[in-house]
């Protein structure tokens, strides 16, 4: 199959619609001000081809899709403990919303949901203390960035403008995480919490590399980058493997359950696809054993999914035929 013209007629069915429907991110004051007029694709298969199209190489804010590589590092370190403190099942919610913490006793519903990920952080805070050596304090921002540039290959930075944004503005994490806490759930100060939280979600990379970066999801695990030795035993060829095969497994079907929030159940009809999104408009998506994609358009649908992006998706999967199901 020919993935570069496949992307080439994407961008060109879906340049034209560019700036026609859906909005911005606003409630993050430095997501506000990205243009709307954006549009980038890329993919990267099992076996390394890669192939993009449009502002593929402009860095955005991937926002909510670093709760996917976050779920990977807690996954790799805390194995099944994680799941003493978070669900997987999907929300039927807005990703920010409280009402379900009440009843559930402050445990939330899945790692995509803010909540989830506000506990999945806490984890990673907790971990990167205990890891602590004499070259001092480690710090859970350093982990997820060491992890994010690892994966891409090559060096991967917060945008702080966007972290203090959030900071200054997200009243409804902070409602959320102290929620957790008072259910004792949360181990770490809140304001440590949140720290971590808000940058992962001011990580700026671009469709190329985070297409890359989720290239294990279609790899069984093994580092999207680095290649078994020719004729290698399985020991050898897994040897660098971010997470075992069951953990991948395990993503991707979060990813399609809860991956896009409230509207997961469409965009499993739709597309078909293992995808989490961010309201910076970005989308990754995984057709499990073939390739790892990324798309982005800053506009969002009233659900906070890139509405161009998916659409994207939806062309990708009716011109290749390529879809889980
Ligand atoms: O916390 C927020 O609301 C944003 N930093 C991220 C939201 C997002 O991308 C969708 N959330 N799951």
């Amino acid at each position: 199959m020919e993935f570069q013209t496949v992307l080439d007629e994407i961008d060109a069915e879906i340049r034209p619609l560019l700036g026609a429907a859906g909005t911005v991110a606003s409630y993050i004051p430095a997501l506000a001000r990205v243009p709307a007029e954006h549009f980038g694709i890329a993919l990267r298969t099992r076996d390394g081809e890669e192939a993009c199209a449009g502002d593929a190489r402009a860095p955005f804010s991937i926002q909510s899709v670093s709760k996917l590589f976050t779920l990977t590092l807690a996954m790799r370190c805390l194995g099944e403990r994680l799941w003493e403190r978070i669900g997987r099942e999907p929300s039927g919610n807005p990703f920010n919303s409280l009402v379900q913490l009440e009843f559930e006793a402050g445990r939330p519903r899945n790692p995509f949901i803010n909540a989830g990920a506000l506990a999945v952080a806490d984890r990673l805070v907790t971990q990167a203390r205990a890891a602590a050596c004499g070259a001092g304090p480690r710090d859970a921002r350093d982990d997820i960035l060491a992890l994010m540039t690892d994966l891409a290959g090559e060096a991967v930075a917060f945008d702080p403008e966007v972290a203090a944004s959030e900071a200054a503005t997200g009243f409804r994490n902070v409602a959320l995480v102290n929620f957790m806490k008072s259910f004792g759930k949360i181990d770490n100060d809140v304001a440590d919490v949140l720290d971590m939280y808000f940058h992962q979600c001011a990580i700026r990379m671009s469709c190329v590399q985070l297409a890359r970066a989720a290239g294990f999801l279609c790899r069984d695990g093994a580092h999207p980058l680095r290649r078994a030795r020719p004729g290698a035993a399985d020991a050898d060829a897994c040897a660098g493997a971010v997470v075992s095969d069951r953990q991948t497994r395990r993503i991707n079907a979060l990813m399609l359950t809860c991956g896009t929030y409230d509207a997961a159940g469409d965009v499993a009809f739709s597309i078909g696809l293992p995808c989490k999104s961010g309201v910076g408009g970005g989308i990754v998506a995984v057709v499990p054993d073939r390739l790892t994609l990324c798309v982005w358009s800053p506009a969002l649908d009233a659900a906070g999914n890139s509405l161009l992006g998916l659409k994207a998706l939806e062309l990708f999967v009716a011109k290749t035929g390529l879809s889980v199901f």
